[in-house]
């Protein structure tokens, strides 16, 4: 059954709190505008997404490695960087009910899309993403910090301190995950664009003449993440962008897009930044940043092709992507198709029943695989309804006790998709499982 695409998006959001993958921040308070809280499982699914990427990016390659940069920092870094004169959005007023929008995401730029009054809006005037705060007890301009809008700056301040430590050489990366802020004018979609979120981003150091093959290189490489991870084909697009779409750092920008309910929408950017940030922060710092091999004398600032993701706004790509309804025996049954090593829990383990007899046993299945999986165990309602709240929140494998395990010392192991069980003997479930829930 396809589920309607108007109709996906109230689902997932629906699923994600009832299932507990996303609440809203500060809910018993009403709740705070654009900011989100991840559950019991929504907390494995975006560990999972942020833990594949890292695979991917640095524990699989030996020309990528990893950093953890300070969220705070000074105002110098983004003087250099350039955020704090061209980090902005167009702002315009409605005069008739005063509503804020972003100018270059309205439908129609002279339509109030919450009074429909027609050109009422103000002339656009360009609004900093970027949060202010204050270190230290005295509040004064020299105390001022901000909050980090994208990860990539600590890569390009710390480019010396990695090149001296890691022995690395042009092409090489340095891979950040964390949280950044933006004070969107906008945010919406539920956790697509938030005013605080997670990135998974990458600068790849290269020789200025081999920019443009790399660029294609990571396209390519980016792409292929999100298909291995069993993300459709048709779900996904690369987009080019024009030359006025581009970031002011930027020589060429394509987008990994995802068809989202409301169209097709950024995952990923992957941008040719050029020598553009080196350079500014060497000027600005007055320290070189620069590559000097020792062997040949060479020296030159290397150019930086930047994979830039969004953690967040990707697990619920993935959500949306893995969602389907099918009928079972005359029964709706929602089930997240997630690949399994995006699956919050791999295995549940769950006793037929919530006797005794049953209750010793199940917890030993569950000692054996919990060092290996993350396992979930569940001993309330009837096994039918437990099978489905696993199949919503995409756990590939149940392990079912029941009074036979007593007898065969086996259990049955059933697999979400087909929903085919196989009794498999205790002494071989850990293998069993393995061979099939490859990390
Ligand atoms: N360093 C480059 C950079 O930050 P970006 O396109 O502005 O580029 C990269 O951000 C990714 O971060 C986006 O593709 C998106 O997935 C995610 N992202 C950006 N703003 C976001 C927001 N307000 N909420 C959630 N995710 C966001």
């Amino acid at each position: 059954m396809s589920v309607n695409k108007e109709e996906l998006f109230d689902k997932v959001v629906n699923l994600s709190k009832r299932r507990g993958f996303v609440f809203q921040s500060a809910e018993i308070y009403g709740g705070f505008r654009s900011t989100y809280d991840y559950g019991p499982v929504g907390v494995l699914l975006l560990r999972n997404v942020k833990e594949q990427w890292w695979r991917s990016m640095v524990q699989f390659r030996q020309d990528v490695v990893g950093l953890d940069a300070a969220i705070l920092s000074p105002p110098s870094i983004w003087e250099a960087s350039g955020h704090l004169t061209n980090f902005t959005d167009p702002l315009v007023d409605c005069r008739e009910c005063g509503s804020r929008f972003r100018q270059d995401k309205l439908e129609d730029p002279n339509n109030c899309p919450t009074c429909g009054s027609k050109a009422s809006f103000t002339e656009a005037r360009q609004f900093n993403l970027m949060f202010k705060t204050n270190a230290g007890p005295v509040i004064d301009s020299a105390a001022e910090v901000y909050l980090r809008p994208e990860t990539a700056q600590g890569m390009f301040t710390n480019f010396t301190n990695v090149l001296n430590t890691s022995r690395k050489k042009p092409p090489f990366g340095i891979a950040q995950i964390g949280k950044s802020f933006r004070n969107e004018i906008t945010p919406g979609n539920f956790v697509f664009r938030t005013r605080e979120f997670e990135q998974m981003e990458m600068e790849y150091f290269v020789p200025p003449g081999d920019s443009d093959k790399w660029f294609e290189y990571w396209c390519k490489e980016r792409m292929d993440w999100y298909l291995n991870l069993g993300m459709k084909a048709d779900s996904l697009r690369l987009r080019i962008h024009d030359s006025d779409e581009l970031s002011h750092y930027s020589r060429a920008t394509s987008d990994i897009e995802f068809s989202f309910p409301w169209g097709w929408d950024e995952l990923e950017g992957i941008a040719n930044r050029t020598d553009y940030d080196l350079n500014r922060h060497a000027q600005a710092s007055g320290n070189k940043l620069e590559y000097n091999d020792s062997g040949t004398g060479e020296r030159y600032v290397p150019h930086v092709i930047e994979p830039a993701a969004g953690a967040t706004r990707t697990a619920m790509a993935f959500l949306m992507d893995a969602y389907e309804e099918e009928e079972v025996n005359g029964e709706v049954r929602n089930v997240l198709k997630l690949d399994h090593r995006l699956s919050p829990y791999k295995v549940a383990v769950l006793p037929l029943s919530k006797k005794d007899e049953l209750i010793e046993p199940s917890k030993e299945v569950l000692n054996l695989v919990q060092p290996h999986w993350m396992c979930d165990y569940d001993q309330t309602q009837a096994i039918g309804r437990r099978y489905r709240r696993q199949d919503e929140i995409g756990t590939p494998y149940c392990v079912t006790i029941d009074f036979e395990t007593l007898e065969d010392k086996a259990v049955t192991v059933r697999e979400r998709d087909s929903m085919h069980q196989d009794r498999v003997s205790i002494n071989e479930l850990v293998d069993y499982l393995s061979s099939r829930l490859v990390p």
